[in-house]
C-alpha cells in the first residue's frame, strides 16, 4: 500500500483525501488548524504549518512516504521541495518558484513572447510613484506571492496609489509589488494536466466578473459559466496559449491552471500556477460540466503510478454555472441557513458554506477569502444553469444586522 503527503485539510481539499482513500492510498494530512475537516478523515493527520518545509520532512520520512500532493492552495514550492528532497515524483523546485512568485513568471512568460500585460516590479512606495509617472493609469497592483485576489487592486489615480500599495503589502512578506497595465476583456479559466511531455487541457470556463465596477478597485469573481461563449476561433487561440504557457514556464509534471484574457480581441495570460485550481472549479464544477475529475490521477502520478488519462477526456458538455454568496456592505453576520433546502434545488450538485463566526463584522467583499458559500448547478443550458444557481444562493437565508 502506498502513502501520500497530503498538504492542507480543509473542506476543499477534503475532497482530494477521499480520493486518495478511495483509490487505496494511505494517507497522511497535514494542516495548520486542528480543526480542519480533511484531518478526520485520514488514516494519519498532523496539525502542522503546511508552508513549513523544514516542519513537514521529518512527518514525511517518518510516515515513508511514496508522494506529496496539494489542491488548491498556492504552495506548489513547498510540494516540489518535498519531493526533490525525498527523490519523489514532482516539479523542479525552480519550476515551481518561476509559476508561484508573480514576478518571476510574468517576466519569463514576456521573455518567452508570450503576450502580458506591461508591468514592473518596485520595492517601496517611491519607487512605485516615479514608475507611476512613466506607466500613467490605470495600473492593478498585486503582491508577489499570494493567491485569491488577495492584495490586488486597481488604481485610476494618483491619490489611490499608496492606499493600494499598502493593500498588497499587507498580504504579503515579499518587499516587491508587481505593478501590471490594466487589460480588459472576457476572462477565462482554464485547466490542464501534463504528463508525459503531454499536455491535456480538459476544462475552459467563463469567469463571471459582471459586477466588476461594484466590487472595483478590488477584483472579485462570482464564480465561473460553462460552456465558454467565447467565438470558437477566440477558444482555440486561448488554448494554444495555454500550451505555448506551460511550455515556457517548463511545466513538464502536473497540474496547471490558467487565467486568460482576451484584450484587444487577443489572449493574454494573467496567471498560470502550477497547481490545481480552488475556488470549487478543479473539484467541483469541472467535474460537474465535464465529467472529469483531474485528482484521480494527478494523485496517482504523486505516488509514481500509472496515471488514468483517459478520465482526462470530457465526458460530457451541460450547462453548468457557480456562484457565491458575496458580503456587499458593511454588516454584522449573525445566522445563515436553510442549507438543506438549496442542496435540493434543481440542478445542485456541489454546495459548500462557509460562513463567519456570529458577530463578525462584513464588508464589500475585497478578495475571494471574503466569499462564504458557493453552488454549483448543471442544467441542459448554460443559461438555465445560471438561473439554477443564482436562485440557489438567493435562497440561503442569511441574517444580517447593520453594523
Ligand atoms: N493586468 C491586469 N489587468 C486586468 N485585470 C487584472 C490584471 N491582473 C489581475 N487582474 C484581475 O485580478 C484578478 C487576480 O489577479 P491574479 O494575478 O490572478 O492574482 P491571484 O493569484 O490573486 O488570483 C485576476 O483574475 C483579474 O481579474
Ligand atoms: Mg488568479
Amino acid at each position: 500500500m502506498k502513502t501520500i503527503l497530503l498538504l492542507g485539510a480543509g473542506q476543499e481539499q477534503a475532497l482530494a483525501i477521499e480520493q486518495a482513500r478511495a483509490l487505496g492510498y494511505r494517507t497522511v494530512a497535514c494542516d495548520g488548524a486542528a480543526s480542519a475537516p480533511g484531518l478526520a478523515l485520514a488514516d494519519v493527520s498532523r496539525v502542522c504549518d503546511i508552508r513549513d518545509v523544514a516542519a513537514l520532512l521529518p512527518i514525511a520520512r517518518a510516515e515513508r512516504i511514496d508522494g506529496v500532493f496539494c489542491h488548491a492552495v498556492e504552495i506548489p514550492e513547498v510540494v516540489a521541495a518535498v519531493a526533490r528532497e525525498l527523490g519523489l515524483p514532482g516539479l523542479a523546485p525552480e519550476t515551481a518558484h518561476r509559476c508561484t512568485d508573480k514576478h518571476a513568471r510574468i517576466a519569463a512568460l514576456q521573455r518567452a513572447g508570450i503576450p502580458v500585460a506591461g508591468f514592473a516590479a518596485v520595492r517601496s512606495a517611491g519607487e512605485l510613484q516615479r514608475l507611476a509617472r512613466e506607466f500613467g493609469f490605470p495600473l492593478v497592483l498585486k503582491p508577489v506571492d499570494n493567491a485569491g485576489s488577495r492584495g490586488v487592486c486597481r488604481v485610476d489615480t494618483e491619490a489611490q496609489l499608496l492606499p493600494a500599495y499598502d493593500d498588497a503589502m499587507r498580504y504579503t512578506g515579499n518587499p516587491e509589488v508587481l505593478v501590471e497595465r490594466v487589460l480588459r476583456g472576457p476572462q477565462i479559466s482554464t485547466e490542464s494536466v501534463v504528463h508525459g511531455g503531454r499536455i491535456h487541457t480538459f476544462a475552459f470556463a467563463d469567469r463571471n466578473y459582471e459586477r466588476e465596477d461594484f466590487y472595483a478597485p478590488y477584483f472579485i469573481e462570482n464564480g465561473i459559466n460553462f460552456p465558454s461563449r467565447l467565438p470558437q476561433a477566440d477558444q482555440d487561440a486561448v488554448l494554444a496559449l495555454v500550451e505555448r504557457t506551460i511550455a515556457a514556464l517548463d511545466i513538464d509534471f502536473g497540474a496547471a491552471k490558467g487565467d486568460l484574457i482576451l484584450h484587444e480581441g487577443r489572449p493574454h495570460v494573467i496567471e498560470m500556477a502550477c497547481r490545481t485550481s480552488g475556488g470549487w472549479f478543479g473539484a467541483g464544477s469541472i467535474p460537474a460540466a465535464t465529467g472529469v475529475n483531474a485528482i484521480k490521477p494527478l494523485l496517482q502520478m504523486a505516488v509514481g503510478d500509472a496515471p488514468d488519462i483517459d478520465a482526462l477526456t470530457p465526458r460530457q458538455q451541460l450547462g453548468c454555472a457557480q456562484r457565491y454568496w458575496i458580503p456587499q456592505g458593511d454588516a454584522v453576520f449573525r445566522a445563515a441557513g436553510n442549507f438543506d433546502a438549496v442542496r435540493a434545488m434543481p440542478g445542485v450538485q456541489m454546495f459548500n458554506t462557509f460562513f463567519p463566526t456570529p458577530g463578525t463584522r462584513l464588508h464589500k467583499a475585497q478578495n475571494h477569502a471574503q466569499r462564504h458559500a458557493q453552488v454549483i448547478c448543471t442544467a441542459a443550458t448554460r443559461e438555465e444553469a445560471i438561473a439554477r444557481a443564482e436562485a440557489a444562493i438567493a435562497a440561503i437565508d442569511v441574517v444580517l444586522e447593520t453594523a
